[in-house]
Order: C-alpha cells, then structure tokens, then sequence
C-alpha cells in the first residue's frame, strides 16, 4: 500500500505482505545532518507465495547507501529504487534470510516533523502514520510486527541520553566523544510504535508496582529547569495506570515506562510503545502558567496515550483504514477516565459539546467520511474527529447495547483473543456479539455509513386511551461517495417525565423494541406505544446523548423548561437550556429583534440560584450557545456578524436581568488560598468567569475584568480575564495595557505565549486580520513551530467567525497564502488549517463566492503537498 504517491488505496484492496518479518535490528549513528542508520531484518517468504515474487520495502526521501542479502551485497540489476520504495528480486525461495540496509537521513533538515527530526536540540522521531519509511526502507504497514533491538550512537556531551523502546540491555563509551546504548523491546510492533530519543534533557521518576507487583520505573523526560512542571502529569499518570487495571483489568507489561516532551510536535502525543513522546503542551503545567482546561488536557492525553499500551500497542490495527480500532476505542477509554476522575455529568456534557462543534460540521460537509473511512489518498487527513470522537461514540453505543456486563466480558475477550495481533473492527464487534448474544449487524453500519442520522421525533397523547405515541423516522443525508443510507441501529435512552419532573414507569407492549430505558430504532419509520398514563408526558429522549444523531422536535418552551430545571439526567437538563435558548438566538441573527423568551430568562436565573448544583455543571449551563452553534443551526446562508450582535444581545439581557445574582456568585464562587487544580475548584472558578462575562455585559465597561486581571493570581483567572477583555473592549487602553503586561511576564515562555496569541487572533471582527499580520513578525512568533502556527493562524481560522468570514474575502486570501507558505516546510500542519474553510458552501453567496476563489486558487499552486491538495480537492468538490 503505497500513500506517497497521490493515489488512492482502498480497504476492499487489503491483501497481507509476501515476506514475514521475524526480526528487526537497527543501528543509529545519529548526526543532524547525516545520520547513519543500519537496518538488519530477518525475513521469510509467506506460505503460497510464488518463489520469485520480490520484496517491496517503502522509503521516502532516503539516500541508500548500502544493500546486502545475507552479507552478500544485492547486485544492481536485483534491486530497483523509486522515490517510494524499493523493491529487490532474487531472493531466497525459501527459509529465513537476512536484508541489510544502510540509509543516510539529515534530521536537522527534517521540517515535516515525521520519521527523525531535532527539535530544540533533541533528536526524536514521529512515525505513526508512515512515518517509519523516511528512517530506512522498511514494509511500512501495522500488520507488519516484529521485536526491535536498536543501538544508538551519538555525542556524549550534546546526547547524554538515548532512549528507545523497551527495555535499556546496556551501553558504553565509543572512545572517540561518543557513547552508545542498545534496547531490546520483547513486545512484536508495527515500525509505526518505534521510537527513539537523544539529547540532554532533565527528568522525573516514581516507582511504580502494578497489581500483579512488578515494579515500573516512570520517566518523564522535560527540558532542564522545566522538571517541577511535570509533576501533575506523572500524578495523571500514576492514576491512569491504576485505574485502566481497576477497570479494563489492564496491566503495564515493561520495567519502564518514558514519557518525552518536546516543544515540536504535529499533534498531541504519540504512544510509541515505552516511550510517549508528547507535544510539551500536554505535560507541562503549574499554576502560574496552566489553566484548569489546561490540567484536564493533560491528564486526558496522558491517560490516553497509556492506554493506547493495550488498546492500540497490544492490539493494533491490520490497516490504517481500521484506525477507530485504536483511537475510538482509546478516546472512548480516556472520556471514562476522566469521567471517574472528576465529574461525570459534567464531562459528558463536554464531550457532547465537543462533538457537535467539531465532528457534526465534519459530517455534513465535504470531507464527510465513515468512522472506518473505505479509501483514502493521504492517510494523515484520517486523524479526524470522526475517527476519533465519533468512534468513541460508536464504543459507547456498543456498551449501551449489550450493557455493562456483556461489554466487560466483551473487552475481556477482545483483550484475550486478539492479544500480539493486528486486528479488524470485525474483531472487535464479534467480541460483543458473542459476549450477548445480539446481532451487531445493523449497528456496524455506524462504522461504514458516514453522515450524522437526523431522527424526526412525533408524539401523540390519547387520554382516553391513556397511552402516549411516540413515533420516530431516521434518515442521513447523502455524504461524499455515499448517497444511498440505510436506516441504522440507533440506541436511545428516554424518560417520560410527568408535570413535576418526575420520571413515570415505561409500560409498553411485549414485542416493543425497548430494553430498560433503551430504546432501540431499528427502522426507517418506528412507532411505540407507551400504556398506563393519566396524563400527557414529557418526553426526554437521547438522556446522556446515548446516540450521536441530530433530533428534529418541536417541545414547547414550557416543556424545555420543565427538562432543563427538574431531568435528573444533567446532560438532558443542559440539552434542554440550548434547545430552549437557539429560537430567540436563530431569530435575532436572522434580522428579527426578538427579545429572549421570558421563560429562558427564568430557568437561567433558577440555575445561577442554585447552589446545589456542581458549580462546573452550572457554568456551562449558563454559556449561551456559541457563535458557531448558531451558525449551525441556522444551517445556510449565514451572517456571522449579525450572529455575534444577536448573542451579545441576548447576553445583556440575561445579564440585566440576573445582575445581583450574578455578583452573588462572583463573590461566593472565590476559590480563595494556594491553587489547586482538582475538579471542584476548577468549577467554580469556571462559574465566577461566566458570572464575571454576564456581569461586564450588563455594565458595558472594562473595569471588572480589568481589576479581575489584575487580582488574578493563576493562569486560569488571568486568560479569563485577558479574553474578556480583549474581546469585548478590544481598542481599550484596559485592553491594550493587560495584553503588555501578559507578554512582558510571560515573554519567556512559548507555552504561555501561545494564550496570548490566542486572545488576539478571536478579537472579533474585520481589524483582526491585520492583528494577525501583524503578529506574524512578532519576535516570539516562530513559523517553524507548530504550537505557535495553530495558536496564531490555526486559531483565527477555525475560532474566528467575525475575523476569517470578512465580506471582503481577505481573510481568505491571508489564509490561502499562509497554508501554501507551511506547507512547503510541514505538509501535515499546513492541511489540518485548511480544514476550517471546509464549510464555505453554508455562506451567504458573496462570501462563499470569495472563499471559492480563494480555494481555487490553492488548488491550482504548485507545488502542493499530497495532504493539503487531498484536502483542497475534496473540499471544492463536495
Ligand atoms: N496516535 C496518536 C494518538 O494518540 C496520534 C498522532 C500523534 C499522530 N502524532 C501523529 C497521527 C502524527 C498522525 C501523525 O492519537
Ligand atoms: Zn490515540
């Protein structure tokens, strides 16, 4: 499966290597401009394979400098190079024999930040997806696994460490300044697991004993000075081992486990096996400089990333089309995590909140595709919230389904039978089928069928009859590639509520499809009768977000009301507060001035009154919908700036109305003494920052979150303050003086600067842009550095409604110049950008016009990296 080349592979085109691999042995002499790597790998001739078939090894930019078959060098005519790979012929018809192969690689020209690269004079490497073929020549796929023994050489003084995976066998001194290390990783892994580390770096240890009492030592390796920064995340750390033990029955299975950060990185983190390798961002934090969101990130990357160490490393995936295997599963593991760790209610929220704003725009555009995708052209546009929030929520389904018993029996199996292997989401659903007996499938289509389903509820009240009717349709809109659906199996938790609140017993027909409080739509059309009742309910349906769909119903604001004040389901009770909130939004940005529903007003004033409610519950509560969650639900044709004026409106009107309680709970939600960054605190700092918001807009002057600024003492309350601020009153001397104090304190830390930008690329409105251009030459901008690229440009573009839709196109132009300028040095972080313009189709037609001929125009330059003109392409054709 060749990806380089800017053609398409597909899932129904999988067919196993000719050649099995046995062994690894690699040979690093690491040098930033031409490293040497030796490559020696045992190989056998798969059974039935035809004797002079040739061996076809993957490469990308590699200069070969040496081939061998068992100590005999390949003569030229048994070998051919191409610019993706290498194929050799001649070898033996049978039994094992040995491929050695010697590549040069300059790791300091390494831009890409894939394969091996420096970053802040530290060599690493990044080789999931494809990476791994820019090291040496290697059959670069998952299902290829093998044990790694690897030696690095290297500087003594620049490269006092060297790490790889597994465990360290030894090392010594070369004699000539430099020194050496050998690890031996006893785990068979894909190549895209492999990892190595050199340089000087500080580091952090804790002993760590797992159940069955084998001792782990934990690293986490930081920059020097930065080690007291990560001891939070080694705490996470520590938590996600035992917990995944707790609850999933998983154990660590080496004497070691590293974490590295470093400052350069594409993406999150990455859980080469022993060896994390993180994005700085997602392990660095104290109070001065993180934010609460901060803390919980990290925790959630660094569970994540553990727990790749069985759902991933463990078992991987047989193709790059069975990612969700790994990541949505993963994903689905660390939202269960941090569920326990903090607030459940509160954490589910947030993930529904999440997945409406990223993966449902994601699914009803252009680069729609199913969680496992059936083709792709560039497999590192598939790192998508489809594959990952959606597979997550996919998992979810599964354990809704089967319920709990049966999914932990299922994972048990999953886990025993597929352990060493590289495995299909056929697998895993057949675990769960077998552990419950139910047939999965229908449901499966959720893995093929891309598009969010739409579910058209009705309900009807007979009295005399006393029964309720509700009936339901499904239906998902055509999708690229995909515009026949079937109707999917789609599990949906419901109450019927009674004028009080209170939830009333389902009493339904035998044969209704309905287990629990599940019910279970299976068909286009469905009806179900709910017996026994004396009066009309109230439905609330989806509790928990129990499906990933869009639900099309009309409920009365009363009905809204009574859900969002009295479900005991919090998600619902948040669900039900935007429900009732979007009329009055969608009306006042579509040119009509209507006033908030009374009833709005109310129920939000009830909340902000209650204090026995979890504060972090009560703040997103009260956050109106966002700019983007109007914009989408007016669906076409939108007016970002008369959406901010509508919701800015709102927001007064809210806060006029509630000003006495709002100042109640800026002054009761004070988190006062040393900050902590535990769940509860974070809560209430979180609600004293939406009181803070609701009260500024009621004054309509700087001054509170000006003296907020000034009185914050920690990061959380400080950004707070700084994006009120800056957004609300952005040519205030207030504004401009707390932005000056914030780069002059934080001036030396990239991390902390990376808010900064960040305030000043969602200022909104037109003058941003020029903000932005400006800030390119700021001194502590740096185009090389991801972090700073998404913070900047990244941020305006997907956070900046106002900004990026300027009526004048600009923006788009900025934006097109800039991806074709990153994407020369980084293809990867150049295309993700891209992805914000996706949606240009819902604009009015004179933006969209200028956003098309900006796409246009990116289309047609050249040169084009295969990531960015996949995306391009499917962008405009969709
Ligand atoms: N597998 C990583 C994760 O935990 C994702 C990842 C990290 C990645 N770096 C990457 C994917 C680079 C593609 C390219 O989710
Ligand atoms: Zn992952």
């Amino acid at each position: 499966m060749r990806t380089d080349t800017g053609q398409t592979v597909s899932l129904a085109d999988y067919r196993p290597t000719d050649f099995v691999l046995e062994r690894v042995d690699l040979t690093f002499e690491l040098d930033p401009a031409a490293t040497k790597v030796e490559s020696r790998l045992i190989f056998h001739r798969r059974d039935g394979v035809s004797p002079d078939a040739p061996l076809w090894l993957d490469g990308d930019e590699l200069s070969l400098t040496a081939l061998a078959v068992d100590q005999t060098p390949v003569p030229e005519h048994a070998y051919t190079v191409q610019s993706n790979g290498l194929t050799i012929t001649g070898l033996p018809g049978s039994g094992a024999f040995e491929v050695m192969i010697t590549t040069i690689i300059a790791p300091q020209a390494n831009t890409k930040l894939m394969g091996l690269y420096r970053t802040s004079g530290v060599y690493c490497t990044q080789c999931e997806a494809d990476g791994f073929r820019r090291i040496t020549y290697f059959p670069d796929r998952p299902d290829v696994l093998a044990v790694y023994t690897v030696t690095i050489m290297a500087d003594k003084a620049t490269a006092p460490l060297l790490l790889s995976n597994g465990n360290r066998l030894g090392g010594g001194d070369l004699g000539d300044g430099r020194h050496f290390a050998t690890w031996f990783d006893p785990h068979p892994k894909p190549c895209y697991l492999f990892a190595l580390v050199a340089g000087d770096l500080g580091v952090i240890e804790e002993p760590f004993v797992t159940r069955s009492g084998r001792n782990v030592a934990l690293k986490i390796y930081v920059e020097h000075g930065k080690e007291p920064r990560a001891a939070y995340a080694m705490d996470a750390l520590k938590r996600s081992m035992r917990w995944d033990e707790d609850v999933f029955g998983c154990e660590y299975d080496l004497d070691i486990f590293m974490i590295v950060a470093v400052s350069d990185f594409n993406m999150g983190a990455m859980e080469n096996k022993g060896l994390n390798i993180f994005n700085d961002k997602y392990v660095l934090a104290d109070p001065e400089t993180a934010t609460d969101t901060d803390y919980a990130l990290i925790e959630a990357i660094i569970a994540h990333e553990y727990f790749h160490n069985w759902t991933g490393n463990r078992i991987t995936c047989r193709d790059w089309f069975q990612l969700c295997l790994k990541e949505g599963l993963t994903v689905y593991r660390d939202h269960e995590f941090s569920a326990d760790q903090r607030s459940r209610a509160v954490k589910r929220i947030a993930e529904v909140r999440h997945l409406k704003a990223e993966q449902f725009p994601e699914d009803a555009g252009p680069l729609a595709h199913p969680v496992r995708p059936q083709q792709y052209r560039e497999i590192n546009n598939f790192y998508t919230t489809t594959v990952y929030e959606k597979g997550s929520e996919v998992t979810r389904m599964i354990a809704t389904l089967v319920g709990p018993e049966a999914f932990k029996a299922g994972m048990d199996l999953y886990f025993a039978r597929h352990d060493g292997q590289a495995a299909t989401v056929e697998d895993f659903v057949a675990c769960f089928e077998e552990t419950s007996g139910r047939d999965l499938t229908q449901f499966s289509l959720w893995y093929s069928q891309a598009g969010t389903p739409h579910i058209t509820v009705e309900t009807n009240f007979d009295a005399d009859a006393r029964t309720f009717t509700l009936s339901l349709a499904q239906a998902v809109k055509p999708t690229p590639g995909q515009s026949e659906k079937a109707a999917m199996h789609i599990p949906l938790r419901l109450a019927l509520l009674n004028a009080h609140g209170e939830s009333l017993p389902l009493k339904v027909a035998a044969d209704a499809d309905i287990t629990g409080d599940v019910l279970h739509l299976t068909e286009t059309k469905q009806r179900i009768v709910f017996e026994n009742l004396s009066g009309s309910p109230i439905l609330s349906i989806n509790r928990g977000f129990s499906a990933p769909v869009t639900l099309i119903q009309s409920q009365s604001p009363a009905e809204l009301a009574l859900i969002a004040g009295h479900e005991t389901d919090l998600y619902a009770r948040w669900q039900a507060l935007t429900d009732l909130a979007m009329p009055t939004l969608m009306a006042a940005s579509t040119g009509d001035t209507a006033s908030p529903d009374p009833l709005l007003i109310e129920t939000l004033l009830a909340i902000a009154a209650d204090d026995a409610l979890e504060s972090a519950f009560s703040a997103l509560a009260l956050t109106l919908p966002s700019e983007a969650d109007i914009a989408r639900a007016i669906g076409a044709n939108t007016d970002p700036d008369a959406i901010r004026t509508a919701r800015q409106a709102t927001l007064k009107a809210v806060a006029n109305a509630g000003a006495s309680l709002f100042d109640d709970l800026f002054t009761t939600m004070a988190t006062p003494g040393p900050f902590t960054p535990d769940a509860q605190s974070a809560g209430k700092r979180a609600l004293r920052a939406v009181a803070l918001t609701y009260l500024t807009a009621a004054d309509g002057t700087p001054d509170r979150a000006a003296q907020a600024f000034a009185d914050a003492n920690n990061m959380t309350d400080l950004s707070q303050a700084l994006n009120l601020l800056v957004h609300t009153f952005p040519n205030s001397s207030e504004a401009k003086s707390a932005l000056d104090t914030f780069a002059t304190r934080f001036g030396d830390n990239p991390l902390v600067i990376d808010k900064w930008f960040v305030a000043q690329a969602t200022i909104p409105g037109p003058d941003t842009l020029a903000r932005v251009q400006a800030l390119l030459n700021h001194p502590l901008f740096n185009r090389n550095n991801p972090n700073r690229l998404r913070s900047l440009i990244g941020t305006f573009a997907f956070s900046n409604p106002t900004g990026l839709h300027r009526a004048d196109g600009k923006a788009y132009d900025f934006l097109v110049d800039q991806i074709l300028e990153i994407d020369r040095r980084n293809p990867q972080v150049a295309a993700r950008i891209l992805t914000s313009l996706r949606s240009w189709r819902q604009l009015e037609p004179v933006r969209g016009q200028k956003a098309q001929a900006a796409l246009a125009r990116l289309a047609s330059a050249r040169p084009l990296s295969n990531d960015v003109s996949d995306i391009v392409e499917r962008i405009l054709e969709g």
